[in-house]
């Protein structure tokens, strides 16, 4: 903590008075898993039929952040725990604005993601392990980086030289390698459903 002299200000507006403006609760549903194992895409249509069911929506991506907020952080685990706790602060700041928030990132360490699910209330976090092994990764490899990873041109790249640490007890699990992108976003609009997100009570 490097600011002194700082104050909180409340607001007058609520959560609970932004979620019911939304009508529905808000909460981050945190995709955590490999590169190439489907997290962007399946956040992509997770939110599209969100939209299309009338929901506050937004979607974190890792690529996209680090062109931006992050663009000054690297894959050293320090940076990658940088990234994660500044994505973790942003997802809060839009579970206040009562919007259902999306984050695809590898977020490979689970103190990292243990330390978000701590910012929130404990049913705001919904943690969702897209299960993908490296082998089938490194086949689909849709950006190449796996091929560079082993020429050794991508030091720490995860699943190749630095670590992913899996889930001790995710919300959900998708298995990527088995189920579809719809199949698998049936799952998670599913579990929404089930748990009263989508509606408020
Ligand atoms: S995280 O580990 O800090 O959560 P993040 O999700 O933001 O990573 O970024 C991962 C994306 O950055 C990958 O999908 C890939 O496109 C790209 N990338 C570039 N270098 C690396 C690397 N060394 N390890 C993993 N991904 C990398």
């Amino acid at each position: 903590m490097k600011s002194t002299n700082i104050t909180w200000h409340e607001q007058q507006v609520s959560k609970k008075e932004r979620q019911n403006l939304h009508g529905h609760r808000s909460a981050i549903l945190w995709f955590t898993g490999l590169s190439a194992s489907g997290k962007s895409t399946l956040c992509v249509e997770i939110e599209k039929r969100l939209y299309a069911l009338g929901m506050s929506t937004y979607v974190l991506d890792g690529d996209n952040i680090r062109h931006g907020l992050n663009k000054n952080l690297g894959f050293k685990p320090e940076d990658r725990s940088e990234n994660i706790r500044r994505i973790g602060e942003v997802s809060k700041l839009f579970v206040e604005a009562g919007i259902i928030v999306l984050t695809a990132f590898i977020s490979p360490y689970r103190n990292d993601r243990d330390i978000v699910r701590k910012l929130v209330d404990a049913r705001e976090f919904i943690e969702v392990y897209v299960k993908c092994s490296v082998e089938e990764c490194e086949r689909r490899d849709p950006k190449g980086l796996y091929k560079k990873a082993r020429l050794g041109e991508i030091p720490d790249f995860t699943g190749v030289n630095a670590p992913y640490e899996e889930p001790g007890n995710p919300e959900i699990i998708i298995d990527s390698e088995i189920l579809t992108v719809e199949e698998s976003a049936d799952l998670v609009i599913k579990y929404l459903k089930d748990h009263q997100y989508l509606e408020l009570r």
